[in-house]
């Protein structure tokens, strides 16, 4: 079973880990008031595009893409239903990034490729916005994968977006109830400024 195939088969089975998806990343929702009041909008490897219904109806022109079809048509058919303008797309973002200086603000969550952030970086323009939260190498029975490809050392984000201005950075103190939802993540977002 290839990758795609392996996401198509998660959200047709449709359990307690894909209904996690169906609400906002806490980077975005608990952060919004760094969102520019107008401008375009990308949910990079958006799932079921929580974030991007987020952004769409903060006004921005919002594009979702993922390359699970299954992931797209759900999102769509949500979509239509709240009636929420957006654009999805079927798409690799590792084969087919972002174009250079195309969006305000970018949104990832719970999603790493290294590779790619040369070119989300480029992606953002000029005063454009990063939001970005997943999880960081922890112990052994803390939840998210358990390949290390998917996770982040600690303060890596830090150091693979350097070329940001760095306006929020966390990796929550899980031993407070209050960040309980948040145990082994980290937080970031970031602006690409001038020179
Ligand atoms: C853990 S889910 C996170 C989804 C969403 N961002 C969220 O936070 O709810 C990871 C997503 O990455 C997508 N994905 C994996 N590899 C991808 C790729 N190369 N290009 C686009 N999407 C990809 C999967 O289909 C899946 O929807």
């Amino acid at each position: 079973m290839n990758k795609q195939d392996k996401w198509n088969e998660r959200y047709l089975r449709n359990d307690s880990s894909v209904a996690k998806e169906l609400t906002p990343s806490i980077v975005l929702k608990n952060h919004a008031s760094f969102l520019p009041q107008q401008g375009k909008a990308l949910d990079l490897a958006c799932g079921l595009g929580a974030n991007a219904l987020f952004l769409a109806e903060a006004g921005l022109i919002t594009s979702a893409w993922d390359s699970s079809d299954v992931a797209i048509s759900r999102l769509e058919k949500v979509a239509l239903k709240r009636q929420i303008n957006l654009s999805s797309q079927v798409r690799d973002v590792c084969l087919r990034p972002p174009e250079e200086n195309s969006f305000d603000v970018i949104v990832v969550s719970f999603f790493l490729h290294r590779p790619l952030f040369p070119e989300l970086i480029a992606a953002l323009k000029l005063n454009g916005v990063l939001f970005y939260q997943t999880f960081v190498v922890a112990g052994p029975n803390s939840k998210g994968p358990r390949n290390p490809n998917y996770r982040l050392n600690s303060k890596e984000l830090l150091l693979l977006t350097k070329p940001l201005k760095v306006l929020y950075y966390a990796e929550p103190n899980t031993s407070l109830k209050e960040n309980e939802a948040l145990a082994d993540q980290a937080l970031l977002i970031a602006q690409k400024v001038g020179r």
